[in-house]
């Protein structure tokens, strides 16, 4: 069997360094032929050394001159044929995204990032393994126009997606998704201890260890917002059929009910890798990295409730947003992301999360079929205002 070709775009983050211990166990399955990472240079060249892809790309700019010449001086390096390139910031994700050398490209960063390059690997024809929720939060409609012009597959990464992409097999036959939501670390402490939550209290998640923006949202449910939306866009199905139900033990990882009142749900352990390997190897499985057989006896009870939309008040934010469509979605995306990075900064409290998207949303003036150029502009536009807004609060 021919070795599938795969690059990572985030491979130093969470999702990336697991999609990366996924494919250490199936080097005979893959060939990597680039890697990107931010700012974390060490590890990227340590990835790097391990596993050999022809190049590697960063966001970081070492300095101004460097950077000017840094794709010339790589491009040199290629022909003399030394061994792997850096390219850096934008063209370097652009040039992972036009190589058609790849197969599929895992977009593993996380926030507004992703967009640009998916969008680029999709009109290359390279099919992707989307980690990076936020790309459909802020252009669901535009990437899947794209993705079905181009015959592109989009397969998820997110457990959730991933469990209801394991789930369909007709989809003209299903009623419902219902996506599960472990609750995050304040689903049982009251709305108090959630107002005057610290950083490291927001970041303490019981069952998955991920990225800090994703870690803040999921402690607010506005993780499960996003989901929604995702979902919407990856299966087609209006916001009044997703369902979220509250399963702290984080084993079923979401499930599908079919018109006859058929429910098929995905269960497994609380893993990343599971839905990681699935994404990138499919329509194929391997054995890969299961380390462990699933217990039904082990696990022994699973327990399901209702979620509380007032305590946790981003959710329904994400349906209004994903109800009213256009850019409010971009909307919802950019204040919330501006939002989550003010309260890691320490300048605002986890509540003001809310209160700040809301506003954000509540002033905005929708355009109901953007371009893409125009959700660009919406995007730095709101991320300008919710900025100002923190500055006065
Ligand atoms: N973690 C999970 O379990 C999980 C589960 C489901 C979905 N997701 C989604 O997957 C995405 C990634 O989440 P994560 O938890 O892996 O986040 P993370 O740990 O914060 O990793 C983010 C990655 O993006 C890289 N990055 C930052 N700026 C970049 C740039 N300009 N160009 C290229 N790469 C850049 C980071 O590089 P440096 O670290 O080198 O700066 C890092 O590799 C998010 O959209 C999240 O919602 C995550």
């Amino acid at each position: 069997m021919e070795k599938k070709r795969i690059s990572i775009i985030g491979s130093t983050g969470s999702i990336g360094t697991q999609a990366l211990e996924v494919l250490e166990k199936l080097q005979d399955k893959f060939e990597i032929i680039a890697l990107a990472g931010g700012h974390n240079k060490e590890l990227l060249d340590a990835q790097a050394k391990k596993f050999k892809p022809k190049y590697t790309v960063l966001a970081a700019k070492p300095s101004p001159l460097e950077e000017e010449g840094a794709i010339v001086r790589a491009s040199r390096a290629a022909i003399a044929g030394e061994g792997h390139n850096t390219f850096y910031g934008d063209e370097g994700l652009e040039k992972i995204c036009s190589d058609k050398e790849n197969d599929i490209i895992l977009v593993a960063c996380s926030g507004k990032i992703g967009l640009k390059p998916t969008l680029t690997a999709i009109k290359n024809g390279i099919n992707i393994a989307l980690a990076n929720k936020e790309t459909l939060v802020m252009a669901g409609d535009i990437v899947m126009q794209e993705a079905r012009k181009h015959g592109v597959k989009i397969i998820p990464v997110d457990s959730e997606h991933c469990a209801i992409h394991q789930c369909i097999k007709d989809i003209s036959q299903v009623d419902k998704l219902i996506i599960t939501a472990s609750g995050g670390p304040f689903l049982h402490k009251s709305v108090d201890d959630m107002k005057n939550a610290t950083v490291k209290e927001a970041l303490a998640h019981p069952k998955w260890h991920m990225g800090k923006k994703i870690t803040v949202d999921s402690a607010t449910l506005m993780n499960k917002g996003l989901e929604i939306i995702e979902a919407h866009h990856l299966f087609g199905f209006d916001y009044d059929d997703i369902e979220v139900v509250i399963h702290p033990q984080s084993i079923v990882h979401s499930a599908i009910e079919y018109k006859d009142g058929s429910v098929i749900a995905q269960l497994g352990l609380p893993s990343m890798h599971i839905p990681i390997q699935y994404a990138i190897s499919y329509p194929e499985r391997f054995e890969g990295i299961k380390s462990k057989s699933f217990s039904f006896a082990e696990i022994a009870r699973l327990d399901f409730e209702k979620p509380d939309f007032e305590k946790f008040p981003c959710v329904k934010l994400a349906y209004k947003a994903g109800k009213i469509g256009g850019t409010m979605t971009t909307c919802l995306n950019a204040a919330n992301e501006e939002a989550v990075f003010a309260f890691l900064d320490g300048k605002i409290k986890l509540y003001n999360i809310y209160e700040i998207v809301e506003k954000m949303m509540s002033a905005h003036t929708v355009i109901s079929n953007p371009t893409i150029d125009e959700i660009f502009e919406v995007d730095k536009d709101i991320r300008e205002k919710t900025k100002e807004l923190i500055k006065n609060l």
